[in-house]
């Protein structure tokens, strides 16, 4: 079985920290579904790197339905994300792991449900904690632990891209309580907790965002700063996939027991 799941975001697209690493894939609805599977201490475990395993899918062009769909059909229970994120704050600092607890969604063209009307009928799940709290508290543990800068909370804001943000947009962002700024994380988390996964973002702050930082943003920036910091973000999915029980039941599994539960 294969319980848990990591989507990688930007600058993480290889499972590294994972052995005997074979290829597959499924088919879903809204298409076919490509991802690695390998082991780490027995426990198995699949990995999609979000943009393509060399960064050609834009943000607004994941098929994040498919991608859920798909863990959600090998028996995933809990999906670990990871997020490149722009930095409103002077306190959220380079290299800097924030456990996103809210989001805010400024994407415009995004499908984000599975469920349009027709035979699937109409849902509305709630999102008053859209980040697994389970998950969130023990990779804060884990983190502490291991003595790396993280915060345990952070409003992501969630932009349509693939452009970055104006400075005016971002003084705006700010206003609304907004404390960092990414392109992927709507609508994944919400088709996950549609799904009934627990799922949870590790950010990692790559830049400023602009306005906040004086110089012009790229995208060679962000690419370095993460590749800085993946041994810590290795080192912490190393540590927290050896102490999360991925048996172990979260009310994210039963997010539509009021819908008689989801179903593939
Ligand atoms: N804006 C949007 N997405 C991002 C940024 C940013 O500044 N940095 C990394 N992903």
């Amino acid at each position: 079985m294969i319980h848990i799941a990591i989507i990688g975001g930007t600058g993480v697209y290889d499972p590294n920290i994972l052995e005997n690493v074979h290829q597959d894939e499924v088919l879903t609805p809204y298409g076919l579904v490509s991802y690695k599977v390998g082991s780490f201490e027995g426990k198995n475990i699949a990995f999609i790197p979000r943009h393509g395993s060399k960064h050609s899918i834009a943000p607004h062009l994941i098929n994040y339905q498919a991608n859920i769909w798909a863990m959600k059909k090998i028996g995933v229970k809990l999906i670990l994300a990871t997020a490149a994120v722009g930095s409103l704050r002077l306190d959220m600092k380079l290299g800097d792991f924030v456990l996103v607890d809210q989001f805010i969604d400024f994407t415009r063209n995004r499908k984000n449900t599975f469920y349009e009307g027709g035979k699937r009928g109409v849902v509305h799940v709630d999102l008053t904690n859209p980040y697994c709290s389970m998950i969130r508290e023990k990779l804060l543990l884990v983190a502490q632990n291991m003595g790396i800068a993280v915060h345990n909370d952070g409003t992501y804001i969630c932009t349509e891209g693939p452009r970055f943000e104006t400075p005016a947009e971002i003084h705006m962002f700010s206003k609304l309580g907004g404390d960092l700024v990414g392109m992927t994380n709507v609508p994944e988390v919400i088709l996950a907790r549609e799904a009934e996964m627990c799922y949870a973002t590790i950010a990692m702050v790559t830049n400023y965002a602009a306005g906040i930082s004086s110089k012009p943003l790229t995208y060679g920036e962000v690419l370095e700063v993460m590749n800085a910091n993946t041994e810590n973000l290795k080192r912490l999915f190393m540590n927290v996939i050896t102490s999360i029980d991925s048996e172990t039941d979260c009310s994210c599994q039963h997010a539509l027991t009021e819908y008689g539960g989801f179903k593939l």
